[in-house]
């Protein structure tokens, strides 16, 4: 999966890593909006065998976007504002 934007593009860019690639971002961001608009495709397999995962409900509530985050732990993607210089993992 691989959102595009579309609108509210001029914020200030903002950098993070995810598995070691750099992923270009916009300051405001959550990071699973981040972690998606820049290609990221998937953040997590399914504990249940069926495959990428890459967020549901976009509020925190279903627990689908699990990421790890250097200094910060497991955090939800759609809960957690991206930051310039994070280094994240997949979930
Ligand atoms: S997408 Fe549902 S909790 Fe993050």
């Amino acid at each position: 999966m691989k959102l595009t934007r579309l609108r509210d593009t001029a914020r200030p860019a903002i950098s993070l890593h995810l598995e070691g690639e750099a992923v270009a971002a916009m300051r405001g961001d959550t990071l699973l909006t981040a972690l998606l608009a820049g290609g990221a495709g998937h953040l997590r397999e399914s504990e249940f065998g069926d495959g990428h995962r890459a967020g549901f409900c976009l509020m925190g509530a279903c627990q689908d976007c699990w990421v790890v985050v250097e200094g910060m732990g497991r955090v939800r993607a759609c809960a957690t504002l991206a930051q310039d210089g994070m280094k994240v993992r997949r979930g």
